[in-house]
């Protein structure tokens, strides 16, 4: 696990977003795995900005997002693929079929695992997956539980990430009880990991996922396990270290 430590929010994002371009130039075809959640919202911005000055080509990109609300539609300005398709698709030049998130309509869960899954597989595999970390430290939306679910599933959100999670609705009652995410199989499964992490109320987490027991109560912790993982987290999140 390699730790690079950023003064901030923004030096964060500029150096994780510089090891994700590196990915792009290196494998112009790379397969990237996203994730959403206000952390890696200026990678993208800085993403979009590479890409303006004519440094960035997404034209040969695929990429599969880490999870997604059961029962958002796409239009639903909550929805991760209107998170995705506002912070970077619509201002890429990313192919209009080469970018997936699971599907929040699809009802029938095992359908809709089944199907992304397959669909992760049917890539050839992530070649960089971002990762954000959540305050109980999960990441995509593999709460803390008993065991480590393997493969795409669907979850009941925490108490803890709904709480979290309530400053993008109307109110708590508004967000989706249950999400479609990959499991943390299909996260270990990608070639190489980038997690990023910013700010104080995640010190906790991060300190637990770096020096804590490996332990499904703490699922980031698994990325131990992992051999190509790098963590860009600031001073702040840093902090309980
Ligand atoms: C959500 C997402 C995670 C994300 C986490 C942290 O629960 N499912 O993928 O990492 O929130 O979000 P934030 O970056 O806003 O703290």
């Amino acid at each position: 696990m390699k730790i690079i430590r950023t003064k901030d929010y923004q030096d964060m994002s500029r150096k994780a977003a510089n090891i994700i371009s590196a990915q792009m130039i290196l494998k112009d075809d790379s397969v990237l795995g996203l994730a959403t959640g206000s952390t890696p919202i200026g990678i993208y911005d800085q993403l979009v900005d590479w890409y303006k000055k004519g440094d960035l080509d997404f034209s040969k990109i695929t990429t599969v997002n880490l999870d997604e609300y059961k029962g958002l539609p796409k239009e639903n300005d909550q929805s991760y693929w209107y998170f995705m398709n506002k912070n970077l698709f619509s201002r890429v030049n990313i192919r209009p079929d080469y970018h997936f998130l699971p599907d929040g309509t699809n009802l029938d869960s095992d359908n809709e695992c089944e199907r992304y899954e397959k669909l992760i597989d049917s890539l050839g595999g992530i070649d960089l997956q971002l990762l954000g970390l959540g305050r109980n430290g999960h990441i995509g939306f593999n709460e803390p539980c008993d065991s480590f679910p393997q493969d795409v599933h669907v979850v009941d959100l925490t108490e803890s990430t709904i709480e979290a999670n309530k400053r993008f609705f109307a109110s708590a009652d508004d967000v989706p009880k249950q999400a479609y995410t990959m499991g943390v199989g299909t996260i270990l499964r990608a070639k190489a990991i980038l997690l990023v992490v910013s700010g104080k109320d995640k010190a906790e987490a991060l300190n637990a996922v770096v020096n804590g027991p490996i332990t499904p109560q703490v699922p980031g912790s698994v990325l131990r396990l992992h051999p190509n993982v790098i963590i860009v987290a600031d001073e702040d999140a840093l902090s309980e270290m």
